[in-house]
Protein backbone atom coordinates (compact mmCIF):
# COMPACT_ATOMS: atom_id res chain seq x y z
CA UNK A 1 0.00 0.00 0.00
CA UNK A 2 1.47 3.29 -1.23
CA UNK A 3 1.44 6.14 1.93
CA UNK A 4 -2.24 7.81 1.48
CA UNK A 5 -1.33 11.12 -0.02
CA UNK A 6 -2.21 12.02 -3.67
CA UNK A 7 -2.32 15.06 -5.63
CA UNK A 8 -4.96 14.80 -8.47
CA UNK A 9 -4.90 16.87 -11.26
CA UNK A 10 -8.27 17.92 -12.72
CA UNK A 11 -7.86 18.18 -16.65
CA UNK A 12 -11.15 19.56 -16.89
CA UNK A 13 -10.73 22.54 -14.67
CA UNK A 14 -7.33 23.57 -16.46
CA UNK A 15 -9.65 23.30 -19.63
CA UNK A 16 -12.51 25.53 -18.34
CA UNK A 17 -10.43 28.07 -16.69
CA UNK A 18 -8.67 28.40 -19.99
CA UNK A 19 -11.73 28.94 -21.78
CA UNK A 20 -13.00 30.99 -18.57
CA UNK A 21 -10.12 33.60 -19.18
CA UNK A 22 -10.23 33.69 -22.91
CA UNK A 23 -14.18 34.35 -23.07
CA UNK A 24 -13.31 37.05 -20.13
CA UNK A 25 -10.86 38.61 -22.49
CA UNK A 26 -13.12 38.26 -25.16
CA UNK A 27 -15.71 40.31 -23.20
CA UNK A 28 -13.56 42.85 -22.58
CA UNK A 29 -11.87 43.60 -25.86
CA UNK A 30 -13.71 46.84 -27.28
CA UNK A 31 -15.17 46.40 -30.34
CA UNK A 32 -13.22 45.99 -33.69
CA UNK A 33 -10.40 44.67 -31.40
CA UNK A 34 -9.24 41.19 -31.58
CA UNK A 35 -8.92 38.58 -28.64
CA UNK A 36 -5.29 38.35 -27.92
CA UNK A 37 -3.51 35.14 -28.49
CA UNK A 38 -2.97 33.23 -25.59
CA UNK A 39 0.07 31.73 -23.96
CA UNK A 40 -0.63 29.38 -20.97
CA UNK A 41 2.13 29.80 -18.71
CA UNK A 42 3.24 26.26 -17.60
CA UNK A 43 6.54 26.93 -15.76
CA UNK A 44 7.78 25.23 -12.57
CA UNK A 45 6.19 22.12 -14.08
CA UNK A 46 3.03 23.77 -15.06
CA UNK A 47 2.90 25.05 -11.11
CA UNK A 48 3.62 21.65 -10.35
CA UNK A 49 0.27 20.20 -12.18
CA UNK A 50 2.95 18.49 -14.65
CA UNK A 51 3.70 19.32 -17.96
CA UNK A 52 2.14 16.18 -19.62
CA UNK A 53 -1.30 16.77 -18.41
CA UNK A 54 -0.51 20.71 -19.16
CA UNK A 55 -0.31 19.92 -22.33
CA UNK A 56 -3.35 18.05 -22.39
CA UNK A 57 -5.08 20.28 -20.04
CA UNK A 58 -4.01 23.74 -22.22
CA UNK A 59 -4.37 21.57 -25.90
CA UNK A 60 -6.70 24.62 -26.86
CA UNK A 61 -3.94 27.55 -25.94
CA UNK A 62 -2.66 29.47 -28.82
CA UNK A 63 0.94 28.74 -27.24
CA UNK A 64 2.76 27.35 -23.94
CA UNK A 65 5.27 29.14 -22.14
CA UNK A 66 7.93 28.23 -19.92
CA UNK A 67 11.54 29.00 -19.01
CA UNK A 68 12.84 25.26 -18.83
CA UNK A 69 14.58 24.06 -21.97
CA UNK A 70 14.05 19.99 -20.89
CA UNK A 71 9.98 21.37 -20.12
CA UNK A 72 10.10 22.48 -23.70
CA UNK A 73 11.56 19.35 -25.21
CA UNK A 74 8.52 17.38 -22.99
CA UNK A 75 6.15 19.73 -24.29
CA UNK A 76 7.18 18.55 -27.64
CA UNK A 77 7.45 14.70 -26.68
CA UNK A 78 3.81 14.82 -25.76
CA UNK A 79 2.97 16.28 -29.18
CA UNK A 80 2.51 19.85 -28.81
CA UNK A 81 3.05 21.38 -32.45
CA UNK A 82 2.02 25.01 -31.59
CA UNK A 83 4.63 28.07 -30.36
CA UNK A 84 6.46 27.62 -27.28
CA UNK A 85 7.73 31.19 -25.65
CA UNK A 86 11.04 30.41 -23.34
CA UNK A 87 10.33 33.23 -21.24
CA UNK A 88 13.68 33.69 -19.64
CA UNK A 89 15.39 33.45 -23.38
CA UNK A 90 18.50 31.53 -23.56
CA UNK A 91 21.06 31.19 -21.27
CA UNK A 92 24.31 30.70 -23.89
CA UNK A 93 24.96 30.67 -27.49
CA UNK A 94 24.67 26.95 -27.81
CA UNK A 95 20.56 27.35 -26.64
CA UNK A 96 20.05 28.53 -29.80
CA UNK A 97 20.49 24.97 -31.33
CA UNK A 98 17.65 24.07 -29.34
CA UNK A 99 15.88 26.94 -29.72
CA UNK A 100 15.94 26.47 -33.96
CA UNK A 101 15.51 21.81 -33.09
CA UNK A 102 12.39 22.28 -30.76
CA UNK A 103 11.09 25.88 -32.70
CA UNK A 104 11.04 27.97 -29.76
CA UNK A 105 10.27 31.57 -29.32
CA UNK A 106 12.91 33.07 -27.07
CA UNK A 107 12.80 36.14 -24.97
CA UNK A 108 15.28 38.64 -26.06
CA UNK A 109 16.39 41.03 -22.97
CA UNK A 110 20.47 41.32 -23.06
CA UNK A 111 22.79 42.35 -25.85
CA UNK A 112 24.56 39.58 -25.69
CA UNK A 113 21.76 37.49 -26.88
CA UNK A 114 21.62 39.94 -29.95
CA UNK A 115 25.33 38.95 -30.78
CA UNK A 116 24.35 35.29 -30.11
CA UNK A 117 21.57 35.75 -32.63
CA UNK A 118 23.59 37.12 -34.79
CA UNK A 119 26.20 34.73 -35.08
CA UNK A 120 23.80 31.60 -35.01
CA UNK A 121 23.83 29.71 -38.66
CA UNK A 122 20.15 29.36 -38.64
CA UNK A 123 18.57 27.41 -41.23
CA UNK A 124 15.07 29.43 -41.26
CA UNK A 125 14.70 32.75 -39.02
CA UNK A 126 13.09 32.86 -35.65
CA UNK A 127 10.19 34.88 -34.09
CA UNK A 128 11.79 36.78 -30.98
CA UNK A 129 10.07 38.18 -28.27
CA UNK A 130 11.98 41.86 -27.28
CA UNK A 131 11.39 42.88 -23.74
CA UNK A 132 11.58 46.21 -22.23
CA UNK A 133 12.08 46.86 -18.99
CA UNK A 134 9.00 49.14 -17.82
CA UNK A 135 9.54 49.17 -14.01
CA UNK A 136 9.88 45.35 -12.91
CA UNK A 137 13.08 45.74 -12.53
CA UNK A 138 13.55 42.38 -13.74
CA UNK A 139 14.27 41.26 -16.89
CA UNK A 140 14.45 43.64 -20.10
CA UNK A 141 16.66 46.52 -21.85
CA UNK A 142 16.13 49.77 -20.25
CA UNK A 143 13.99 52.07 -22.04
CA UNK A 144 16.54 54.17 -23.14
CA UNK A 145 18.63 51.04 -24.99
CA UNK A 146 15.13 49.24 -26.24
CA UNK A 147 15.18 51.48 -30.31
CA UNK A 148 18.55 50.26 -30.52
CA UNK A 149 18.13 46.90 -29.36
CA UNK A 150 14.99 46.69 -31.85
CA UNK A 151 17.21 48.30 -34.73
CA UNK A 152 19.65 45.57 -33.96
CA UNK A 153 16.74 42.86 -34.94
CA UNK A 154 15.38 44.42 -37.20
CA UNK A 155 18.77 43.88 -38.81
CA UNK A 156 18.87 40.14 -38.30
CA UNK A 157 15.46 40.54 -39.93
CA UNK A 158 17.34 41.63 -43.15
CA UNK A 159 19.61 38.82 -42.83
CA UNK A 160 16.87 35.97 -42.81
CA UNK A 161 17.68 35.10 -39.05
CA UNK A 162 14.76 37.37 -37.56
CA UNK A 163 11.05 36.98 -38.38
CA UNK A 164 8.50 38.44 -36.04
CA UNK A 165 9.72 40.89 -33.46
CA UNK A 166 7.20 41.04 -30.30
CA UNK A 167 7.01 43.95 -27.80
CA UNK A 168 7.30 42.42 -24.44
CA UNK A 169 7.08 43.90 -21.06
CA UNK A 170 6.02 42.17 -17.27
CA UNK A 171 3.67 44.61 -14.80
CA UNK A 172 4.58 44.53 -11.29
CA UNK A 173 1.71 45.29 -9.81
CA UNK A 174 -1.06 44.21 -11.62
CA UNK A 175 -3.26 42.76 -8.73
CA UNK A 176 -3.55 46.55 -7.77
CA UNK A 177 -7.10 48.32 -9.28
CA UNK A 178 -4.65 51.21 -10.48
CA UNK A 179 -1.25 49.03 -10.81
CA UNK A 180 -0.21 48.94 -14.92
CA UNK A 181 -1.08 52.51 -15.73
CA UNK A 182 2.64 54.08 -15.59
CA UNK A 183 4.31 51.09 -17.06
CA UNK A 184 1.88 51.05 -19.95
CA UNK A 185 2.74 54.59 -20.35
CA UNK A 186 6.51 54.01 -20.41
CA UNK A 187 5.77 50.33 -22.82
CA UNK A 188 3.68 52.91 -25.41
CA UNK A 189 6.53 55.68 -25.06
CA UNK A 190 9.32 53.47 -26.17
CA UNK A 191 7.36 51.17 -28.70
CA UNK A 192 4.96 53.44 -29.96
CA UNK A 193 6.19 54.07 -33.46
CA UNK A 194 7.92 50.51 -33.41
CA UNK A 195 6.13 47.78 -35.90
CA UNK A 196 5.29 44.78 -34.18
CA UNK A 197 2.59 43.14 -31.72
CA UNK A 198 2.75 43.60 -28.10
CA UNK A 199 2.45 40.57 -24.81
CA UNK A 200 1.67 42.42 -21.49
CA UNK A 201 -0.83 40.78 -19.28
CA UNK A 202 -0.01 37.75 -17.00
CA UNK A 203 -3.15 36.70 -14.97
CA UNK A 204 -3.42 39.59 -12.84
CA UNK A 205 -3.52 42.12 -15.93
CA UNK A 206 -5.30 39.70 -17.87
CA UNK A 207 -8.24 39.48 -15.56
CA UNK A 208 -8.24 43.46 -13.57
CA UNK A 209 -6.83 45.19 -16.93
CA UNK A 210 -7.55 42.69 -19.66
CA UNK A 211 -8.90 45.74 -22.34
CA UNK A 212 -5.16 46.16 -22.55
CA UNK A 213 -4.75 42.56 -23.49
CA UNK A 214 -6.36 43.48 -26.75
CA UNK A 215 -6.31 46.82 -27.54
CA UNK A 216 -4.98 47.79 -31.12
CA UNK A 217 -1.26 48.68 -31.90
CA UNK A 218 -0.65 51.71 -33.25
CA UNK A 219 1.43 50.37 -35.92
CA UNK A 220 -0.43 48.15 -37.94
CA UNK A 221 1.00 44.23 -37.41
CA UNK A 222 0.61 41.05 -38.73
CA UNK A 223 1.03 39.57 -35.53
CA UNK A 224 -1.64 39.69 -32.81
CA UNK A 225 -1.28 40.95 -29.68
CA UNK A 226 -0.90 38.07 -26.70
CA UNK A 227 -1.21 37.70 -23.08
CA UNK A 228 0.58 35.18 -20.41
CA UNK A 229 -1.74 34.11 -17.68
CA UNK A 230 -0.75 31.42 -15.36
CA UNK A 231 -2.10 30.90 -11.98
CA UNK A 232 -5.54 32.05 -12.81
CA UNK A 233 -5.74 28.69 -15.15
CA UNK A 234 -4.57 26.90 -12.30
CA UNK A 235 -7.62 27.84 -10.06
CA UNK A 236 -5.85 30.37 -8.02
CA UNK A 237 -6.48 34.13 -7.97
CA UNK A 238 -3.47 36.56 -8.23
CA UNK A 239 -5.68 38.76 -6.01
CA UNK A 240 -5.54 39.18 -2.37
CA UNK A 241 -9.49 40.99 -2.60
CA UNK A 242 -11.17 39.06 -5.35
CA UNK A 243 -11.33 35.48 -4.85
CA UNK A 244 -10.65 32.68 -7.87
CA UNK A 245 -14.67 31.23 -7.57
CA UNK A 246 -15.48 34.74 -8.21
CA UNK A 247 -13.88 34.64 -12.03
CA UNK A 248 -15.38 31.13 -12.40
CA UNK A 249 -11.83 29.53 -12.26
CA UNK A 250 -12.02 26.23 -10.55
CA UNK A 251 -9.49 24.15 -8.64
CA UNK A 252 -7.07 22.39 -10.76
CA UNK A 253 -5.04 19.68 -8.04
CA UNK A 254 -6.81 18.71 -4.59
CA UNK A 255 -4.04 17.52 -2.14
CA UNK A 256 -5.74 14.94 -0.22
CA UNK A 257 -4.70 12.38 2.36
CA UNK A 258 -6.21 10.30 4.81
CA UNK A 259 -6.79 10.03 8.86
CA UNK A 260 -4.12 7.40 10.04
CA UNK A 261 -4.54 7.85 13.62
CA UNK A 262 -6.93 9.36 16.18
CA UNK A 263 -6.54 10.80 19.47
CA UNK A 264 -8.49 11.46 22.19
CA UNK A 265 -7.14 14.67 23.85
CA UNK A 266 -8.27 15.56 27.02
CA UNK A 267 -8.57 19.55 28.06
CA UNK A 268 -5.48 21.52 29.13
CA UNK A 269 -3.30 18.63 26.77
CA UNK A 270 -0.65 20.10 24.40
CA UNK A 271 -0.82 18.75 20.76
CA UNK A 272 2.19 18.61 18.38
CA UNK A 273 5.23 19.85 18.85
CA UNK A 274 6.11 22.36 21.10
CA UNK A 275 2.60 21.33 22.55
CA UNK A 276 1.48 24.85 20.70
CA UNK A 277 -2.03 24.04 20.74
CA UNK A 278 -3.42 23.24 24.09
CA UNK A 279 -6.67 21.41 24.32
CA UNK A 280 -9.87 24.09 25.05
CA UNK A 281 -12.20 21.00 26.24
CA UNK A 282 -12.37 17.24 25.22
CA UNK A 283 -11.20 16.66 21.89
CA UNK A 284 -11.01 14.38 18.92
CA UNK A 285 -8.23 14.69 17.09
CA UNK A 286 -7.50 13.13 13.69
CA UNK A 287 -3.83 12.34 12.73
CA UNK A 288 -3.36 13.08 8.76
CA UNK A 289 -0.73 11.46 6.45
CA UNK A 290 0.47 14.96 4.89
CA UNK A 291 3.37 17.32 5.94
CA UNK A 292 5.59 19.83 4.96
CA UNK A 293 7.63 17.11 3.56
CA UNK A 294 4.90 16.96 1.14
CA UNK A 295 4.45 20.07 0.34
CA UNK A 296 1.94 21.40 3.18
CA UNK A 297 2.88 24.50 4.73
CA UNK A 298 4.82 24.41 8.25
CA UNK A 299 3.61 27.36 9.00
CA UNK A 300 -0.29 27.37 7.94
CA UNK A 301 -1.87 28.53 11.45
CA UNK A 302 -4.58 26.04 13.71
CA UNK A 303 -7.30 27.71 12.16
CA UNK A 304 -6.30 26.06 8.57
CA UNK A 305 -9.15 24.66 7.16
CA UNK A 306 -9.28 21.25 5.68
CA UNK A 307 -12.65 19.03 3.80
CA UNK A 308 -13.46 16.03 5.76
CA UNK A 309 -16.90 14.25 4.67
CA UNK A 310 -17.89 17.39 2.90
CA UNK A 311 -17.38 19.68 6.32
CA UNK A 312 -14.92 22.12 6.89
CA UNK A 313 -12.63 21.87 10.27
CA UNK A 314 -9.19 22.50 11.13
CA UNK A 315 -5.90 22.14 11.81
CA UNK A 316 -4.50 21.71 15.68
CA UNK A 317 -0.82 22.06 16.34
CA UNK A 318 2.51 22.70 14.10
CA UNK A 319 2.46 20.58 11.40
CA UNK A 320 5.53 18.13 11.33
CA UNK A 321 7.76 16.70 8.80
CA UNK A 322 5.16 13.74 7.37
CA UNK A 323 2.23 14.53 9.59
CA UNK A 324 -0.47 17.09 10.91
CA UNK A 325 -3.40 17.31 13.25
CA UNK A 326 -6.86 18.25 12.92
CA UNK A 327 -9.84 18.68 15.06
CA UNK A 328 -12.32 15.94 14.88
CA UNK A 329 -14.84 17.03 17.36
CA UNK A 330 -17.74 17.14 15.48
CA UNK A 331 -16.87 14.96 13.09
CA UNK A 332 -17.91 11.69 14.85
CA UNK A 333 -17.73 9.50 11.51
CA UNK A 334 -14.53 10.52 10.95
CA UNK A 335 -12.24 7.40 11.53
CA UNK A 336 -8.50 5.72 10.45
CA UNK A 337 -9.26 5.62 6.67
CA UNK A 338 -11.72 8.41 6.33
CA UNK A 339 -10.30 11.31 3.33
CA UNK A 340 -8.98 14.66 4.48
CA UNK A 341 -9.06 17.13 1.68
CA UNK A 342 -6.11 19.74 2.15
CA UNK A 343 -6.82 22.23 -0.73
CA UNK A 344 -8.73 21.44 -3.76
CA UNK A 345 -12.49 19.89 -4.83
CA UNK A 346 -14.42 18.82 -1.20
CA UNK A 347 -11.84 21.23 0.50
CA UNK A 348 -10.74 24.63 0.49
CA UNK A 349 -9.22 26.84 -2.12
CA UNK A 350 -5.79 26.43 -1.66
CA UNK A 351 -5.57 30.49 -1.92
CA UNK A 352 -7.32 29.99 1.66
CA UNK A 353 -4.91 27.68 2.98
CA UNK A 354 -2.16 29.89 1.34
CA UNK A 355 -3.74 33.07 3.19
CA UNK A 356 -3.45 31.18 6.78
CA UNK A 357 0.12 30.04 6.02
CA UNK A 358 1.13 33.71 5.35
CA UNK A 359 2.03 32.90 1.37
CA UNK A 360 0.66 32.70 -1.72
CA UNK A 361 -1.51 30.12 -3.92
CA UNK A 362 1.64 29.80 -6.02
CA UNK A 363 4.29 29.00 -3.28
CA UNK A 364 1.53 25.82 -2.61
CA UNK A 365 1.09 24.38 -5.96
CA UNK A 366 4.78 24.78 -6.68
CA UNK A 367 5.93 23.17 -3.53
CA UNK A 368 3.76 19.77 -4.19
CA UNK A 369 6.84 17.43 -2.95
CA UNK A 370 8.02 15.21 -5.78
CA UNK A 371 7.00 12.26 -3.51
CA UNK A 372 3.62 12.74 -3.06
CA UNK A 373 2.30 10.99 -6.11
CA UNK A 374 -0.49 12.68 -9.16
CA UNK A 375 -3.09 10.90 -10.56
CA UNK A 376 -5.12 12.38 -13.18
CA UNK A 377 -9.10 13.44 -13.20
CA UNK A 378 -10.38 13.26 -16.65
CA UNK A 379 -13.94 14.18 -15.28
C1 LIG B 1 7.17 37.01 -17.89
C2 LIG B 1 6.00 36.34 -17.25
N1 LIG B 1 4.82 36.33 -17.85
C3 LIG B 1 3.74 35.74 -17.31
C4 LIG B 1 3.82 35.11 -16.09
C5 LIG B 1 2.58 34.49 -15.49
O1 LIG B 1 2.26 35.13 -14.28
P1 LIG B 1 0.96 34.73 -13.46
O2 LIG B 1 1.16 33.35 -12.99
O3 LIG B 1 0.95 35.72 -12.34
O4 LIG B 1 -0.20 34.86 -14.38
C6 LIG B 1 5.03 35.11 -15.41
C7 LIG B 1 5.13 34.49 -14.09
O5 LIG B 1 5.82 34.89 -13.21
C8 LIG B 1 6.16 35.72 -16.00
O6 LIG B 1 7.35 35.73 -15.39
Amino acid sequence: MPRPILATVHLNALKHNLQTVSHHLRCLSRTGETTPFIWAVIKANAYGHGIENAVKGFELADGLAMLDFEEAARCRVAGWLKPLLMLEGFFQARDLFDIENLSLTPVVHRFDQIEWLAQHPFKRPIDVYLKVNTGMQRLGFAPADYASAFKQLQALQATGQVHHITHMSHFACADEPDGVASQIQSFDVVTAHLPGGESLCNSAASLRHGAVASRARPMTTQVPNSVRPGICLYGSSPFTDLTAASFDLKPTLTLSAEIIGVQHVKKGSGVGYGHQFIAPHDMCVGIVSCGYADGYPRHATDSTPVGVQGQLTHLVGRVSMDMLAIDLTALPQAQVGTPVILWGEGGPNVDTVAQHASTIGYELLCAVAQRVKRQVNHV
